[in-house]
């Protein structure tokens, strides 16, 4: 991307929001009725302002989250493939999905504030300054003491591409630094995640597919890693259907809470897999050996009723109410004295800790020859001609 640099820069790009329908100098609302995510939102427009050029897909997202909380839900018809423009902006907003108002305008105002401090040269040069830069599969926002990472490929099920793994190591690894004292993972859209994006395997590196299992290995193992040595309490809403990687991670966050819309489902022997995330060692911990056997062996679907009952999650709430009562609750929780909080959690998984990795790093060695059967690349085969669905 070009940098644009002083004032004719700053015009420029400030008529290229523009043409772009992003939002430039909103008309000044009365302050004394303004509330304070008001004036974040309106301070985060000016800062928009005078951005360098962030980019096309960054700009589109800018506009998606502007629109989310003005105009609610994407709802006009699809422009045309032709109409190139109108259809990246009916696009993006459409990827937005039902995303709430309030949370779309916490990540507007997170994501100008993270590109303002990224045009900033002297903080670029900081550790953890990518950290700072617009996630593309995420929204990652932080309020009231909770960073939240909402994995955010509403039409691909939330499926975890290799970017989202790679933004979700990010977007922890941020949250582990920053003062926030709660982490919570949820989806945009109806599903919590899909789990393992399988056209991930389709991108073939020059050594075959020896080399991608050995690659898809790693990544997960660093992946999961995260997830054990994360500091803080860490909590999922699972907001819909969970499916693969999405569920055993479960076992590695500190409390789940479901929507009774939920669902979880580990197809790992339908794709000549073998579990991960932990599951092996964490699933018949949770709910005995037996559930354990028929979730990850057998791939039985569990209901959010029947997942509470297994003990994976703590409560589950009617999905009409479940934002409301989840984030009252959180809200509450995040007042709770910090360092007791992080303390407590990090002595309920000391004795752990090191287990766990070694389960990991068996589980991941395990999934190179797996990937590499015939049972799995005729499960993948199958799925990418979409002659089956697990
Ligand atoms: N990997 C890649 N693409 C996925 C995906 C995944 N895990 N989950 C969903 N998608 C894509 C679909 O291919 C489809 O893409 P398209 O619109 O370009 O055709 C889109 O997301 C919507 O999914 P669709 O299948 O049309 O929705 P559905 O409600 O009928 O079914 C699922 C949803 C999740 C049940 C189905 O997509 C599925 O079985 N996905 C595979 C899940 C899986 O095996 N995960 C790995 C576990 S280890």
């Amino acid at each position: 991307m070009a940098q644009w640099t002083g004032r004719a820069a700053r015009r420029l790009c400030a008529s290229f929001l523009q043409v772009w329908g992003l939002p430039g100098c909103p008309p000044r609302p009365n302050s004394r009725t303004m509330s304070t995510s008001e004036k974040d939102f309106e301070n985060a427009q000016s800062q928009v302002k005078h951005l360098e050029d962030p980019g096309n897909e960054v700009k589109l997202k800018l506009y998606a989250l502007h629109k989310q909380p003005t105009e609610g839900p994407c709802n006009v018809p699809k422009p045309g493939v032709f109409d190139v423009i109108h259809r990246a902006k009916w696009d993006a907003r459409d990827a937005l999905g039902s995303l709430p108002k309030e949370t779309a305008r916490r990540s507007y105002v997170h994501l100008a504030s993270s590109l303002s401090a990224s045009s900033d040269p002297s903080r670029l040069a900081g550790p953890g300054a990518a950290n700072r830069a617009g996630y593309e599969t995420l929204v990652v926002t932080s309020e009231g003491g909770i960073s939240q990472i909402m994995f955010n490929r509403p039409a691909k099920k939330n499926a975890m591409n290799l970017q989202m793994y790679n933004e979700i190591m990010l977007a922890l690894d941020a949250a582990s630094k920053d003062d926030t004292v709660i982490t919570v993972l949820t989806g945009n859209g109806d599903y919590f995640s899909s789990g393992n994006d399988l056209t991930n395997a389709t991108e073939m590196p020059p050594g075959g597919l020896e080399e991608k299992a050995n690659n898809n290995s790693n990544l997960l193992r660093k992946f999961v890693s995260c997830f054990i040595d994360f500091p803080k309490p860490l909590v999922a809403l699972v907001n819909g259907p969970a499916l693969g990687i999405a569920v055993t991670i479960l076992g590695l966050c500190d409390v789940a809470y479901a929507s009774d819309k939920a669902t979880f489902h580990t197809p790992f022997t339908s794709l000549g897999l073998s579990p991960e995330g932990c599951s092996s060692y964490t699933f018949p911990k949770i709910m005995g050996l037996a559930k354990a056997a028929e979730v990850l062996v057998f791939g039985k679907t569990l209901t959010a009723g029947e997942a509470y009952a297994a003990g994976l999650v703590a409560e589950v709430f009617p999905d009409s109410t479940f934002q409301k009562e989840v984030w009252t609750r959180l809200q509450a929780y995040a007042k709770l004295p910090k360092n007791a909080m992080r303390t407590s959690k990090q002595l309920l998984r000391s004795l752990e800790k090191e287990r766990l990795h070694a389960v990991n790093a068996e589980e991941c060695e395990l999934m190179i020859s797996r990937v590499q059967s015939d049972e799995c690349k005729n499960a993948f085969a199958n799925f990418l001609s979409r002659k089956a669905k697990l």
